[in-house]
C-alpha cells in the first residue's frame, strides 16, 4: 500500500466515529483532506453535521465537498475532532504543524470531546523529534523570541537548529498571520516540559507540541487500519 492509501483507509475509519448531529472539527493536511472528502460524500447523501474548519485550506475544501460549516463562537464544544499529525508516540502525544495550521488545530482538538489523529504507520515513533518542531511566533522581536526558544531547548537539555519557515523565498504566515520558526531537535525526552517552557515565552503564540489531547489514533498499514486508544 502507498502511504497515501493508508493515509485514505485511517480516514475512512474515523468516519465510523461520525454521528449524525455531531459537531466536527476538521483538521488540515493530506490526510485531513481524505476524511474532508469522504464527510463530504456521506453530507450529500443525507449526514447531518456541522464542522469548523481549521484552516482557509480546509474551510475551501470543505465548502467545495458541501459539508456545512459553522464556528466555535457558535458552537464553542465540539464532539470530535479529526486531524492529521507529523508524528505521534504511544503516549499520544503528537507533533503537529507541518501545514502551519496548528494554532487553529490545537484550539479545535482542545475543544472537542474526542481528537482522533489519522495518519499512515511512518507517523509513529518511539520519542518526538525526528520531526521539526513548528512554533508559530509573532513577527515582531523574532530573533529575541528565537533565543529564549534556545534556551528552553537548555533548560530541557537539548540543543535544537532554528529556521525561520519561508515559502516561495518569502517569510511563510500562517493564518493568523504569524511566522513559524521550525526546531530540529532529534529526542525529546519530556516534551510536556518543553511544552510548558515554550508555551510561557512572549511572542510565541503557540507550537506543535500536543500533549493530552489526542484520545485515539487510527494508523494505516498494510496489514489494516491499527487502533490506538488512550486507557
Ligand atoms: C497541519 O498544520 C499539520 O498539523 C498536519 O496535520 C500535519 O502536518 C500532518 O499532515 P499530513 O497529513 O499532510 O502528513
Amino acid at each position: 500500500m502507498t502511504a497515501d492509501q493508508k493515509k485514505h483507509a485511517a480516514a475512512e475509519a474515523a468516519l465510523t466515529y461520525v454521528k449524525p448531529g455531531m459537531k466536527l472539527g476538521l483538521g488540515t493536511g493530506s490526510t485531513a483532506a481524505h476524511f474532508i472528502d469522504l464527510v463530504g460524500a456521506r453530507v450529500r447523501a443525507g449526514l447531518d453535521v456541522a464542522c469548523v474548519p481549521t484552516s482557509e485550506t480546509t474551510r475551501h475544501q470543505a465548502e467545495r465537498a458541501g459539508i456545512p460549516l459553522t464556528t466555535l463562537d457558535q458552537h464553542p464544544f465540539l464532539d470530535l475532532a479529526v486531524d492529521g499529525a507529523d508524528e505521534f508516540d504511544d503516549k499520544f502525544n503528537l507533533i503537529k504543524g507541518g501545514g502551519g495550521a496548528l494554532l487553529a488545530e490545537k484550539i479545535v482538538a482542545s475543544s472537542s470531546r474526542y481528537m482522533i489523529v489519522i495518519a499512515d504507520d511512518s507517523k509513529k515513533v518511539d520519542t518526538l523529534g525526528r520531526f521539526p518542531l513548528p512554533v508559530e511566533v509573532v513577527p515582531f522581536g523574532v530573533k529575541a523570541t528565537a533565543w529564549k526558544i534556545e534556551r528552553a531547548l537548555k533548560i530541557c537539555g537539548l540543543t535544537g537548529k532554528l529556521v525561520l519557515r519561508t515559502k516561495a523565498g518569502q517569510p511563510f504566515r500562517t493564518d493568523g498571520g504569524h511566522a513559524i520558526v521550525d526546531v530540529s531537535i532529534g529526542r525529546i525526552a519530556d516534551p510536556a516540559r518543553l511544552s510548558d517552557l515554550l508555551s510561557v515565552i512572549p511572542g510565541v503564540v503557540d507550537h506543535g507540541l500536543f500533549i493530552g489531547i489526542c484520545g485515539i489514533v487510527l494508523m494505516g498499514t498494510d496489514a489494516g487500519v491499527k487502533t490506538f486508544r488512550k486507557s
